[in-house]
This record gives C-alpha cells, structure tokens and sequence, in this order.
C-alpha cells in the first residue's frame, strides 16, 4: 500500500496567506496541516509516501518535508504541472503508484482519529475504492453521496446545487488500480477539473465494490480562516499537555494546558491554556487567551490576545484587544502611539482589517 496526498492546489480561499505560501503548510497548534496528513499514514504503517505539489509552492513543500527521514519514511515528489483535479493528480501519480493500491488524502485536510483500522479492513476485504463520509452542513461545497437505506452508494456528485444529502466526502479515498481505467473514462467536470467524485461514481456504474465508510471523529477542512481558528481550536483542545520548556517569571501566571517552546520568555504575563507559544518568543505585560497558538519568534507585547494564530516572527504590541485573528508570517498589529489618531496599514493582497 503506497500513500499519495495532495499538496498543489492555489489556496484561493485562504488569502492572502496564500499568495505567498502552502494551503497545506499553515500551521495549526505550530504545526503544519501537511505533518498531521503524514503522520496519519505512517500511523498507519505505510512507508512509500508520493507528494503531488504545484510550480508555484512545490519547493517550499520540500524544504519543509524533505525526503522523509524525520518520520522514517521515503518520500518523493510528483509535479502536477496545472491544478487540473483531484483525478488528473492520480493520473499524473502514475508512474510512482504502480499496481500498488493506495492512499490518497488531500493535504489540507485534518481528521481526528487514524486511518488504520480502514486501511486493515480495505485489505482485508479488497474493495476498489472506500470513502469516507461526513455529514455536513453545507454539502453543496463538497462532493456529496447518496446512499441508500443499507448504506450503499446510489450516486456521488461533485459540488451539487442542489444536494440530495447532507454526507460530504472527507478528502481521505483508498483505491485499488481499478480507479485508473475509471479516470480514463471521465471527462473534464464544469469547472473544467478531472474530479475523483466522478471517477468513483464510474466505479460504482461498472459494478465495481465501493465502500463507504461514516467518520465518528472530527474532520477539519481548513479551506478558509475561520475553518482554520476551528481547527486550531480542536487541535489545541486535544492535543496540548503542559510543557513548559521557556522562562516564565515570579510575576506572571501561567494556566491550564499551556506549551512554551525553548528560548521563550513570558514576562509579567498572563496565559491561558489550551495554548502553544513557539520558540524564542517574547510575551511581556500581556494576557494571552485560550485556543491561541503563537509561532516561533513572535513578540507580544502590553496586549491582550485570544483565540489567535500568529504564524512566525509577528508582533502585536500595544493591542487590547486582538480575537479570531490569523496574521502571517512577520506580520505586524502595532498601535501607533506618536501621531496623530490615524490607522496606518501595509497590507498584502486579499488581507481583511476589522476596526
Ligand atoms: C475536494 C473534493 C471534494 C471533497 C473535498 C474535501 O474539493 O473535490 O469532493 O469533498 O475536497 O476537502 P476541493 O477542495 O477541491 O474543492
């Protein structure tokens, strides 16, 4: 069994971030969405892991993940030259997938729970293709399945308008070598992309054995910034121990499950767990609130923060106070104390700013 995730893609609904990074790299709890994807797999024993990515953020994936060593594994990368659909990054997969069967999950996705026990039962039983399913709130931004009363597949179909259930597929698919015949069976979707859904549903019209599969566990899409906060916000509710590796002075008073990266210094402050505060930080006279995560290097200073992610080297200063916010790397929230009463911002592209 071979893993093949998915890491191209434009990340259009997480600008501006985006524009100059990953979907897949933005970090929850400090770390990226990508490592929990691996992880998941090589939990699951598989140790041939292929990487789809894009032109444009290929190379900061692999400066991030490198060829696997640090989760003993082998890792190789796949260049999907144009976002063109899910199917078409199998098709161009190929050559590294073989005649193996595989894993394929999407690098922007977060479920709680492994993936074992499914990867057991698929070998198990042998099915050609099983999926994972969740019911939704909004299916018409997923792919969506229709089963009948004893769980069987009727229909699936991709982004319908008009859903006729509310279980979207959860971007975590094992497939046989069957599914290869069925993406060359398809055409392109409306959007013009080689969608999986529709490749499936193939299989299902041949006949074919598709299983589905209902996922208990939480599943975290992290598609756009409030998907994002969500999902820091499990994340640090489940995996947080208290871990206090920085310097923590005699006036400060640190709470609940609260974890302090190596270097960092909290200074006449308050922080309140579930919380993670990066390397070599800088927390001095401020109150940093629940489901926080704050990236290395990052200076908070006479402010007051909750529910937040900094990525690395931000700085909030003089700021009472700051909520459901994601700042990029190195980005600034100052208050300007000198002039006059005026909002003075350099922001990048696609950036929102709430007074
Ligand atoms: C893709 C799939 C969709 C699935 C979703 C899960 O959508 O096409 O069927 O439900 O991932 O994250 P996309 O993220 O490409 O819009």
């Amino acid at each position: 069994m071979k893993g093949l995730i998915l890491s191209g893609g434009k990340g259009t609904r997480l600008r501006p971030l985006t524009h100059t990074s990953a979907k897949q790299l933005v970090p929850v709890a400090n770390k990226p969405i990508l490592f929990y994807v691996i992880e998941n797999i090589v939990k699951a024993g598989i140790t041939e892991i292929g990487i789809i990515i894009s032109p444009e953020t290929g190379d900061e994936v692999r400066r991030a993940v490198g060829g696997g060593e640090r989760w003993g594994v082998k890792v190789e990368y796949i260049l999907q030259e144009r976002p063109s659909g899910l199917a078409h990054a199998v098709k161009t997969a190929r050559p590294f997938l073989g005649d193996s069967p595989f894993v394929m999950y999407l690098g922007d996705n977060l479920i709680g729970g492994d993936i074992t026990e499914l990867i057991n039962s698929f070998q198990k039983n042998r099915p050609d293709a099983v999926i994972l399913l969740k019911p939704v709130d909004n299916p018409s931004s997923f792919g969506v399945a229709e089963i009948d009363k004893d769980g069987n597949i009727v229909r699936l179909v991709e982004k319908p308008k008009e859903p006729k259930s509310n279980l979207a597929l959860v971007g975590v698919y094992l497939f046989s070598t069957e599914i290869h015949k069925a993406i060359d069976e398809i055409k392109p979707s409306l959007r013009g992309e080689l969608e999986i859904t529709d490749a499936i549903q193939r299989l299902v019209e041949k006949g074919k054995k598709v299983h589905s599969h209902l996922l208990e566990a939480w599943w975290l899409d992290t598609g756009k910034k409030d998907d994002l906060l969500a999902a820091n916000t499990v994340v640090l509710d489940e995996v947080v121990k208290r871990e206090i590796k920085g310097e923590v002075d005699a006036n400060s008073d640190i709470s609940g499950r609260v974890r302090i990266g190596k270097g960092a210094k909290v200074i006449h402050s308050t922080i309140r767990g579930p919380v993670v505060i990066g390397e070599n930080c800088r927390i001095e006279n401020s109150f940093v609130g629940p489901y926080s995560s704050i990236g290395d290097n990052s200076v908070i200073i006479n402010s007051a923060l909750e529910h937040c992610v900094l990525m690395e080297g931000c700085e909030v200063n003089m700021i009472d106070r700051l909520e459901d916010s994601l700042l990029g790397r190195g980005a600034k929230v100052i208050k300007n104390t000198k002039k006059h009463h005026a909002h003075r911002l350099s922001i990048g592209d696609d950036s929102v700013v709430e007074f």
